[in-house]
């Protein structure tokens, strides 16, 4: 009699749990994603369970603090520097429902950067022309310039003339060099590196080779709420103080 009380009791204490719990998903769900890190309870709740799923899935990758990995083209999620979007919670969460260039159809149909070393620099534009040594040079002293970096005057200045004209540089990362998110094209002219040490060899190695990173779709893998969960977390990770409850 004691036994069955006692089960009835922890069931019911279970039960009430796992309704708070699921009351608690259903609201995260509900939420207009960027209210969410101004509701201070709600933030907390979604911080505490996307940590966990970010060290599953996204740690190999991207860090375990987010600090991404240049050597593979994987970017920094704790800088406040955002490939695509504003970094707000909403934009986190598209990119993490159908990733980047990651064949789902509903991904970001994105650029590639071309392989201007070799004889067909991409299979999507026949018009992009290859570009000799010399010129792959000039290039990456204009983009030296371009930082704020010493650079060979001359150099960049043919630089200038390729990146603006026959090298078609500015057709994806903008006449200014400064990108375009819209095709996943980085800004040339700030110091973060997608990929390599940003030193004059790693610049030609992405001219000469073409990059094209791949951030898996997620929405098959992980549910909805989870999904969430770990958007807000990212959005945590460029913004210490939302940790502590609070918009920022
Ligand atoms: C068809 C669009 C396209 C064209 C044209 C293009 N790029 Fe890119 N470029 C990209 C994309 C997209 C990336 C990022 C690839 C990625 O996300 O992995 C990139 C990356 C780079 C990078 C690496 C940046 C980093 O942060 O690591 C450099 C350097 C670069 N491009 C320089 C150039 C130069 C110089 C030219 C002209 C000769 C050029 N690009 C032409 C689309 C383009
Ligand atoms: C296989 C490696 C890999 C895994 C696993 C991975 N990512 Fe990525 N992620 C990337 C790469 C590479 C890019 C950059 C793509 C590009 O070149 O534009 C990226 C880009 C992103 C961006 C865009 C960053 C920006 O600056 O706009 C976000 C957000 C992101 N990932 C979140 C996640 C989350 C959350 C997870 C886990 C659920 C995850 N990623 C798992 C490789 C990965």
């Amino acid at each position: 009699m004691r036994i069955t009380l006692l089960l009835a009791a922890t069931a019911c204490i279970m039960a009430a749990v796992l309704l708070c719990l699921s009351g608690r998903e259903s609201r995260l769900l509900r939420a207009d994603p960027d209210s969410i890190p101004g509701n201070a309870a709600l933030m907390a709740f979604a911080l505490s369970r996307g940590e966990p799923l970010f060290q599953m899935h996204c740690a190999a990758c991207h860090g375990t603090q987010g600090q991404g990995d240049t050597g593979r083209g994987v970017p920094a999620l704790n800088d406040g520097d955002w490939l695509y979007g504003t970094g707000a919670v909403s934009d986190i969460e598209q990119v993490v429902k159908y990733g980047i260039r990651s064949y789902h159809p509903r991904a970001w149909n994105l650029a590639i950067m071309p392989a201007y070393a070799t004889p067909r620099p991409s299979a999507r534009d026949s018009r992009i022309q290859s570009l000799s040594p010399q010129s792959i040079r000039d290039l990456v002293e204009f983009l030296f310039r371009a930082q704020g970096r010493t650079a060979d005057a001359a150099g960049a200045a043919r630089g200038a003339i390729l990146f603006a004209g026959a090298g078609g540089c500015y057709d994806c990362h903008a006449m200014d060099a400064k990108g375009d998110s819209a095709i996943g094209a980085p800004d040339l002219t700030d110091r973060i590196t997608l990929w390599g040490d940003g030193s004059r060899e790693s610049l030609s190695m992405s001219i000469a080779y073409g990059r094209r990173g791949l951030c898996p779709a997620w929405v098959t893998r992980i549910d909805p709420v989870g999904i969430r969960e770990v958007a807000v977390f990212v959005y945590s990770l460029s913004r210490p103080r939302s940790r502590r409850g609070g918009a920022v």
